[in-house]
């Protein structure tokens, strides 16, 4: 029995040790925000945070981040998230969105860490997160407009 802190709520979850954290989310606990793309860390859809650090979660066992604080697009909240979100309705950035969580976990957590970020510092926080459709520009855009947000 695993036992882990999702959102802030303690969740048992009867999976072996091994089992990756994105498939005790989606198949475990019903939580399909998180993406499946790769399955091999290498296109970010299945990105949470791991005490507040963007986590590849199709590569993560769920017994890797017992005790930890795991947060999920369906929890993520406060300010910087808020701002974000914002952001993306503004521009509206998704196209298919499949990508999208992914997407807007990576850039809460650029900015939770760093509220004005660079050019370079986009590209390395986001340089891991592939979009089929395309939509970088405007995910760059949506960046710089919630951390222009924040920043007032
Ligand atoms: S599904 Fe995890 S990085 Fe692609
Ligand atoms: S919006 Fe379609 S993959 Fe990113």
């Amino acid at each position: 029995m695993l036992k882990l802190s999702i959102n802030g709520k303690t969740r048992r979850v009867d999976a072996d040790a091994d089992t990756p954290l994105l498939w005790v989310l989606r198949d475990h606990l019903d939580m399909p925000g998180t993406k499946f793309g790769c399955g091999a860390a290498l296109c970010g859809a299945c990105t949470v945070h791991v005490d507040g650090v963007p986590t590849r979660a199709c590569v993560t066992p769920a017994s890797a981040v017992e005790g930890k604080a795991i947060t999920t697009i369906e929890g993520i909240h406060g300010k910087v998230a808020a701002a974000v979100q914002e952001a993306w309705v503004k521009i509206d950035v998704p196209q298919c969105g499949y990508c999208q969580s992914g997407q807007i976990m990576a850039a809460t957590a650029l900015l939770a860490s760093n509220p004005k970020p660079t050019d370079a510092d986009i590209t390395q926080a986001m340089n891991g997160n592939i979009c089929r459709c395309g939509t970088y520009p405007r995910i760059r855009q949506a960046i710089a407009d919630a951390a222009r947000a924040l920043e007032g």
